[in-house]
């Protein structure tokens, strides 16, 4: 069948693969296309949603996977194929807990959806309806919409089960590959900062892979730090991770310096970072997120680094869009490196 597809070199074709599978873009009912030094990756969803810096929007002529059961959850549903079409394709999967995003004119039809959902996905317990994350605390707001039971759970993640609930501390299981990266560049006896670290996925890959000395994990939702501890209960090495309930304002003035700083609070983060930023001895690296309109993505590394200036030497060592975050904007990891 012809679909919309996303055109990238073959070099970089597995990376943008799980990209596209953590924005819940890639569609998984028709087969990735070989040609010549390139694949197709086929879309879920609206191809604008797609950041620019992942490849190129192309049609093209799809294989449709045979499957045993239905490739996809609408088609669990006694709904005509317009009908059908309204529905959101992608979905996330925290645990056994099932979240999903539906436009208002869907909102009278969220238990067949929901419904739908929990045969379609192995294992689902709980369906909520996903209303965004709201506050300082970034607290989601979930409405149960097919299943049983509470928002807590435990979701694997980088080979590590953590504890999560749903409703009372962020957690988005479209950062898995973020965190992994992050951790991945860690090196032997480093110390590290998790800021605004929520139930801890950043502090605890780095600490799994064992490199770094020390973890210090803060945040102000003191529910976040408890489900971090909680993981951290149930691991070896839970020893090299300090989890403290502080705000940033409180934590950042008293704070050694320390080769590696994460700081991921990606609407507010532009107010702390140059204190942030101070925490960062020199030869260490900073990971800053931001929400970038995509418009100003080729200048806004630099306009960070003159804005770092003078509180040390800072260049921008790696930048990339981690996923989309609207039509016009993507969330953007910036790693700056700290000379002097
Ligand atoms: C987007 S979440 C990041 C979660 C985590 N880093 C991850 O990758 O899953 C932002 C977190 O910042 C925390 N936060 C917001 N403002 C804060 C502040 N001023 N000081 C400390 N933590 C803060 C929130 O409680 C929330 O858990």
């Amino acid at each position: 069948m012809i679909a919309a597809g996303l055109l990238v070199p073959r070099n970089r074709g597995e990376e943008v693969r799980q990209d596209l599978v953590d924005a819940g873009l890639l569609r998984s009912d028709l087969e990735i296309r070989r040609e010549e030094e390139s694949l197709v990756l086929p879309l879920a969803g609206n191809p604008d949603e797609v950041p620019p810096a992942w490849g190129s929007i192309v049609e093209r002529e799809f294989r449709i996977i045979p499957r045993k059961g239905p490739a996809r959850y609408r088609d669990l549903l006694p709904w005509s194929e317009e009908e059908k079409e309204s529905l959101p394709r992608s979905f996330d999967v925290i645990g056994d807990i099932v979240l999903i995003r539906i436009p208002p004119e869907l909102e009278g039809r969220k238990e067949s959806i929901g419904g739908a959902l929990q045969k379609f996905v192995p294992g689902a317990r709980l369906v909520g309806l996903d209303r965004g994350v709201h506050g300082a605390d970034r607290r989601r707001e979930v409405e149960p919409i097919a299943g049983t039971g509470p928002w807590r759970t435990r979701h694997k993640e980088n080979g590590v089960e953590l504890d999560v609930d749903v409703e009372r501390a962020y957690f988005s299981p479209r950062l898995a590959r973020e965190h992994a990266r992050v951790a991945e560049e860690v090196q032997s006896g480093d110390r590290v900062y998790d800021l605004c670290c929520g139930v801890g996925p950043f502090a605890i890959t780095i600490a799994h892979l064992g490199k770094a000395s020390e973890v210090t994990a803060v945040d102000a939702n003191h529910e976040a730090i408890a489900l971090l501890q909680a993981t951290l209960a149930r691991y070896p090495f839970a020893k090299r991770i300090h989890p403290l309930v502080a705000r940033l304002e409180e934590f950042l003035p008293a704070a050694p310096p320390v080769e590696r700083v994460v700081m991921n609070l990606p609407h507010e983060g532009i107010k702390y970072l140059p204190s942030v930023a101070r925490t960062a001895t020199p030869g260490g690296r900073l990971y800053y997120y931001e929400v970038v309109p995509r418009s100003e993505l080729g200048r806004r590394g630099s306009t960070l680094v003159n804005a770092l200036s003078p509180i040390g030497d800072f260049s921008l060592a790696a930048q990339r869009v981690v996923h989309p975050y609207s039509p016009a904007s993507d969330l953007v990891m910036f790693a700056f490196a700290r000379s002097g």
